[in-house]
């Protein structure tokens, strides 16, 4: 089962892949298979070649059913390719081996015939033992031996593919299908591991080669690295390479750590002379290295209901341990000095300014966190992590717990990361019988967890939706509102995604405001009666102006766009397109872009380093910040890279986003690929963000009344923390390509 639309969103990661030939390359003579004979239904008699196909309908290849006029329908289909199989594919062929059957994507179970021969099955049908297990994000490719009887050369051959769709949308999709023969060269992959950051401005990335034939496999590694200011080759080097049957190889390669590096790999088969090349922008820092003395990186105001259970963790970088004196906490409240925790009962309506001061060794840090007990949560945008853009359905007790170890130990939560967000794929197929949500058995104890997590200052996260099942088909929470709110209270709940999904079908026709509002008005009453502090985020992709509502609804964020992914396109059209939503972000209500996609993400099973380059993850993170988002982690957590960790780090660019004003930036500045945003900040400062959206680095002049600014005292870059100019009028850069500067600037 997927998100439907998650599954288009998904279309372009592919395409995106193939340009740098992630997913199966494909070679020079391959016949496409456009066409097929389609059905729904079941029987084991259409794998058949003599099976009488004649009156069934005809379907594209490629895409979902129900992109072609057939119905919402999810069951049993089947496909039948009719394909002449040319020899000639095997007589230009150098290797001669076997042919490949390319059949992209599946939604979500296939078992595919050569003329009856079963060639293959990936995923787990509902009859099978274990049970239903989609498997719509594995590519489809099928090899079958070049001497095998099944294959009939030069004649009409059949391939009959028996789909399985559990839910959303079915058929054989994301990418055009192919025969082709396999060359050596298509066994041989390669991918990189995790840069390692090297004294002296130096950076090492390792190459693994993997042979996944079984056949000796021969070629030339050729490795270049190119500065992409003056398109000058760096360095470059050659390695012959021998890869055994079914063996890999791993190869360090070391480059400049600075900005506006390219690296190259090429691979030349020797056989075949191909090549397959990989290119990417080589990760930089940005972030200086942090302070050994205390640092208090945290929000300065925090939002509580008067009686509310409290779990506040004192956000400080620094070498620990630290010492902390805390005065004027109001009575309720107790401080644990081990953990860094504020817990305890919200006390009455009012503003208390609590002093709290850190010190080491080396130092101290001084703060004011002003707690302000009233009606308001989320004063400034909460941030965490959400399990969807990495572990999609596949969300477990497991991966959550580790999720938040890793918050911990990777020091995330000592620049302010502190919710902890199950998304979709928790909630038990059916309720219990007096109606009761239950989780399903990938979470044995909800309330154990929650625990868990307050016990180390995290916060806990969940999600449902209004309507009978969630956008990945589990249970929603339609007519047992009030059950789920009670028992997202019992477990210790402290954030609702409510996710429209479904809903939408219960108010089909009905196009009014109201229509959309009520199912959030209804679990904004029910949360309202719950004894704890819920922060409540609408998701409703931005449907009828959200941003001019989301507040009525007790929203504390609310989603103006459709799912991001992790593509250029994506970014760009979601994060450059909140420009008329500024004025309704503030305090306790945010506009939300949507999750970061930064780290290795993946929506479910095999995950990848996001396809963003650094530069446009710089773009990223900045223009989040500037826009006052929330800020929910998507990553696997427990395998967070030193580049990544260091996005995520700045004490300077996460303040912007955190600041007390909460004024969201508005772009002043559109023209031509650039634009210039600013914010302004609670101690009378501006953030200007100055994007470059052009595949190419850019000079920009900026010329700050331009943008209401007569004159600089001081320009401080926040990524590299650092002044860059004082008593100025103008600022003048070069930005990398998708790229960012980010500046502070004191009048
Ligand atoms: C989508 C939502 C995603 C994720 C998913 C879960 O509608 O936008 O963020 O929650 O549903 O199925």
């Amino acid at each position: 089962m997927k998100p439907f639309k998650i599954v288009k969103a998904l279309f372009f990661l592919f395409l995106i892949g193939q340009a740098s030939f992630k997913a199966v390359a494909q070679n020079g003579n391959a016949v496409y298979l456009k066409e097929a004979k389609f059905s729904i239904g079941n029987d084991n008699a259409w794998a058949d070649s003599a099976f009488n196909d004649l009156n069934w309908k005809n379907i594209k290849v490629g895409d979902v059913w129900q992109e072609q006029g057939y119905p919402d329908y999810h069951g049993f289909a089947w496909y039948r390719i009719h394909v002449i199989i040319p020899s000639s594919l095997k007589k230009q062929s150098v290797w001669g081996d076997s042919l490949r059957i390319f059949l992209a994507h599946v939604n979500d179970v296939d078992e595919t015939y050569l003329n009856g021969k079963k060639i293959g099955k990936t995923g787990s049908y509902p009859q099978d033992a274990g049970g239903y297990v989609s498997k719509w994000p594995a590519i489809r490719s099928y090899h079958v031996a070049a001497n095998d009887q099944a294959i009939k050369w030069d004649q009409d051959n059949v391939i009959a593919v028996k789909v399985y769709d559990g839910g959303g949308s079915g058929g054989i999709f994301m990418g055009q299908p192919y025969i082709d023969m396999l060359e050596k060269f298509d066994g041989i992959s390669f991918e990189q591991t995790a840069v390692k950051f090297l004294p002296k401005q130096q950076a090492e990335r390792s190459l693994n080669l993997e042979n996944k034939f079984n056949t000796t496999v021969s070629g030339k590694l050729h490795f270049k690295v190119i500065n992409e200011l003056n398109k000058k080759t760096v360095l470059e080097k050659n390695t012959n390479i021998t890869l055994t049957p079914l063996s890999h190889k791993t190869y360090a390669l070391q480059f400049p750590q600075l900005e506006g590096i390219r690296l190259i790999y090429e691979f030349t088969e020797n056989e075949t002379g191909k090549t397959k090349t990989i290119t990417e922008i080589a990760p930089y820092l940005l972030t200086p290295a942090p302070s050994q003395k205390p640092e208090f990186n945290g929000a300065s105001v925090l939002g509580v209901h008067p009686g509310s259970p409290v779990i506040y963790k004192i956000a400080a970088s620094g070498k620990k341990p630290f010492k902390y004196r805390l005065q004027n906490l109001p009575k309720g409240l107790a401080f644990d000095q081990e953990k860094g925790l504020i817990t305890g009962v919200a006390p009455q309506q009012g503003e208390y300014h609590v002093n709290i001061v850190i010190s080491n060794k080396l130092g101290t840090a001084k703060a004011i966190l002003k707690i302000k007990s009233g009606k308001q949560l989320a004063l400034t945008p909460p941030m965490g992590w959400n399990s969807w853009n990495c572990w999609g359905l596949t969300v477990s007790d497991a991966k959550v717990r580790s999720s938040a170890n890793a918050m911990i130990n990777k020091g995330l939560v000592d620049y302010g990361w502190t919710y902890i967000n199950i998304d979709d794929g928790w909630q038990a197929p059916v309720r219990e019988k007096n109606g009761d949500i239950v989780a399903n058995e990938k979470f044995p104890d909800m309330k154990g967890l929650g625990s868990f997590l307050h016990q180390q200052g995290l916060k806990f996260g969940i999600y449902s939706s209004p309507g009978t099942t969630t956008c990945g088909g589990y249970m929603g929470s339609l007519n047992h509102e009030a059950q789920d709110a009670t028992t997202y209270n019992y477990w210790g709940v402290d954030y609702l995604k409510y996710d429209l999904c479904s809903y939408s079908n219960q108010i089909a026709g009905d196009t009014s405001l109201l229509a959309q509002q009520k199912p959030y008005m209804l679990m904004r009453d029910k949360l309202a009666q719950q004894p704890r502090d819920i922060i409540y985020s609408l998701c409703q992709y931005g449907i009828k102006d959200v941003w001019k509502w989301g507040r009525q609804m007790n929203g504390n964020l609310w989603r103006t766009t459709e799912d991001i992914t992790d593509t250029w396109q994506s970014l760009r059209g979601i994060g450059f397109s909140q420009i008329n939503n500024a004025a309704y972000a503030g305090p306790s209500g945010w506009n939300d872009p949507d999750m970061l996609i930064v780290g290795q993400v993946g929506w479910g099973e095999n995950l990848h380093q996001t396809h963003l380059t650094p530069y446009e993850q710089y773009t990223h993170m900045s223009l989040w910040c500037m826009l006052s988002a929330p800020l929910l982690i998507g990553c696997d957590m427990d395998k967070l890279d030193d580049f990544t960790l260091n996005l995520l780090k700045n004490r300077e660019v996460i303040a912007l986003d955190q600041d007390e004003l909460g004024k969201q930036a508005e772009r002043l500045i559109n023209e031509k690929n650039i634009q210039v945003w600013v914010k302004p900040l609670s101690d009378g400062s501006k953030a200007i963000g100055i994007f470059n959206l052009a595949d190419d680095y850019s000079g920009y002049n900026l010329d700050l009344e331009k943008v209401k600014i007569n004159k600089a005292s001081i320009v401080r870059d926040v990524w590299q923390q650092k002044n860059i100019s004082k008593n100025t009028k103008r600022i003048v850069c070069n930005i990398p390509p998708h790229g960012v500067r980010l500046y502070r600037i004191t009048s």
